[in-house]
């Protein structure tokens, strides 16, 4: 289960963290209240701060962290039975197969006309949206939006895969995240009880505070120093080097 807080060694802001995250950086959009942004009913009444955020987070412009790259370590060794992440930085598919991966608060990848609904691929609205216009629907002229979740909208038909994976899962790891927004803060407690659960995040959260289980473990810090130490722990240190290099030399040929 992945959160804000494994992107922003790769310069996202999150959204809690006191000074630094989104919610506390929005007095320019004249919001009622931060999380407005993601609302719809404010979306309809002014979709411009919404439109603002994403120039600032759409995908092309950060690399992943070696926290992304962990996570890819783990299912090239097979280890991986799924990633939920909240993120929509899409840094998560950075050689996570789509088959392995629930984005369950939505994606830039798509966008959707607000009248008709027709679906279109997210890059065909970047230049709108780098250019500060609002993103038009090429057949009924409606407001075309991300395919984000907002607060209010049904999550991605792929997050009630959960219902099959929790149950089956023997082992939780819990990254970046302050575990506040159901439903997916609740997958926490949907391992069985005697499955291990790992919180690697700055501070404890979630259940983790509130119902501790006897076989919870925390790596409290920063990300990247909690990710190294468990890599080096596992012996994986030269092949999470060598899976880095290779990366980055992609990442540097493709110019992002
Ligand atoms: N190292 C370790 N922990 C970190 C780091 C870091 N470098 N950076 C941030 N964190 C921690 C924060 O301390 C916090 O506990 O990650 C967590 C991020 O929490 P949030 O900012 O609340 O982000 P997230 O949990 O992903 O938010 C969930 O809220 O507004 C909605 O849709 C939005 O998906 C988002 C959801």
């Amino acid at each position: 289960m992945a959160g804000a807080g494994i992107s922003t060694p790769s310069g996202i802001p999150d959204f809690r963290s006191p000074g630094s995250g989104l919610y506390s950086n929005l007095q320019q959009y004249d919001l009622p209240y931060p999380e407005a942004i993601f609302e719809l009913t404010f979306f309809f009444h002014n979709p411009k701060p919404f439109f603002a955020l994403t120039k600032e987070l759409y995908p092309g412009r950060y690399r992943p962290n070696i926290t992304h790259y962990f996570l890819r370590l783990l299912h090239d060794k097979g280890l991986l039975l799924r990633l939920y992440t909240q993120n929509i930085d899409g840094l998560e598919r950075a050689g996570i197969p789509a088959s392995k991966l629930v984005e369950a608060h939505g994606t830039f990848a798509s966008a959707t006309c607000m009248v008709c609904r027709r679906s279109f691929p997210g890059e065909d609205f970047r230049a709108d949206v780098m250019a500060d216009r609002l993103p038009r629907c090429p057949v009924c002229t409606g407001v075309v939006k991300p395919d984000v979740v907002f607060f209010g909208e049904p999550l991605p038909e792929r997050f009630w895969l959960h219902t099959v994976d929790f149950p089956l899962a023997d082992l939780l790891l819990v990254l970046g995240t302050s575990l506040e927004v159901e439903p997916f803060a609740s997958l926490s407690e949907a391992v069985r009880s005697s499955v291990p659960r790992l919180l690697i995040n700055r501070d404890l959260v979630g259940p983790f505070v509130s119902c501790p289980r006897g076989r919870d473990v925390a790596q409290l810090g920063d990300v990247v120093g909690s990710v190294k130490r468990l890599v080096k722990l596992l012996g994986w240190m030269e092949e999470m080097q060598d899976l880095v290099q290779r990366e980055t030399e992609k990442l540097d040929a493709w110019g992002t």
